[in-house]
């Protein structure tokens, strides 16, 4: 289990994160909502220890994750892998390298500096791409692929670290709809076949409330709704956005573009199974 104790950060007089507390069970599927600037980022790089709390402790297992130096810091940041909007891939080695690069954190330095991989890691890399059904580009180099290949990549390589937790910071912003259901999708299908943890942070309420069994909603720094989608009603939508009482608070505002069609009855002509997100 993740627990966030009362965990402030400041940076000079702004409190971006204001004694949040959460505690987050192995296995779900969490996602954190709010308008532009309410703390999302900065929540989820203090659990990776991107950045350290002003206050407050993060913990894993018990374990105090906000104390953590050296080995067992780094052992930390590979067990909890980041996603990043901008997929942070290196653009000019080839896809299978970005892979490995996950590795990086299981190896020990000298077969880092003699930049060596295995047989076996490759072949897990190799794997890794297939789930995600861009094996094809492996040796392509990163920086030449579509914006929704390269967050695949990035999936990929953060399954190389073998994680426990996958934080993923507004994964689809910059991706179009469909890229965007393929990565939601992915992350859906990793998070209910590996049990790996899964906190994202979403622009907008539709994507949460499709994928999300549990969504966590933020205001200037606050945690002001936790809860499951069904419990998300338009006061509590309001909270979060802000907005005047009364006032058609439209969805449409707090949507991104994934279009996600009403489950349809099976086709036996097409025999395609449903997509994974049917069944949330
Ligand atoms: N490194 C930093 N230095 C100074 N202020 C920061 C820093 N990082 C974040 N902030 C401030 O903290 C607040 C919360 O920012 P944060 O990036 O966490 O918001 P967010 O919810 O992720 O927003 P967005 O939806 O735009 O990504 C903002 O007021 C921001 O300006
Ligand atoms: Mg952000």
């Amino acid at each position: 289990m993740l627990e966030i104790r009362k965990v402030t950060r400041r940076f000079g007089s702004n409190t971006a994160v204001r004694n949040v507390e959460l505690k987050i069970d192995q296995g779900q599927m969490v996602g954190i909502i709010g308008r532009s600037g309410a703390g999302k980022s900065t929540l989820l790089r203090m659990i990776n220890r991107l950045i350290d709390p002003s206050e407050g402790s993060i913990l894993f297992h018990g374990k105090e994750v906000s104390a953590l130096k050296g080995p067992e810091l780094r052992r930390w940041q590979r067990d909890c892998a980041m996603i990043f909007q901008q997929f942070n891939l290196v653009p000019r080695l080839d896809v299978l390298t970005n892979v490995l690069l996950g590795r990086l954190n299981h190896r020990s330095t000298v077969l880092n500096l003699m930049n060596m991989f295995t047989r076996e890691e490759r072949i897990r890399a190799i794997a890794a791409l297939e789930r995600l059904d861009i094996a094809q580009t492996a040796l392509q180099r990163a920086g030449t692929l579509s914006g929704g290949q390269q967050q695949r990549v990035a999936i990929a390589r953060a399954l190389m670290q073998e994680p426990k937790v996958i934080l993923a910071d507004e994964p689809i912003a910059s991706l179009d709809p469909l890229n965007a259901k393929v990565v939601m999708d992915s992350l859906a299908d990793i998070n209910a076949r590996e049990g790996i943890t899964v906190i994202t942070n979403l622009h907008t309420l539709d994507t949460a409330r499709a994928y999300c069994n549990r969504i966590v909603g933020m205001a200037k720094g606050a945690v002001v709704f936790d809860g499951p989608p069904e419990a998300l009603t338009s006061d509590a939508v309001r909270n979060i956005y802000g907005g005047e009482e009364g006032a058609e608070l439209s969805e449409a505002i707090t949507s991104t573009s994934i279009n996600i069609p009403a489950p349809q009855p099976a086709r036996k002509s097409t025999g395609q199974a449903q997509p994974a997100l049917a069944a949330v």
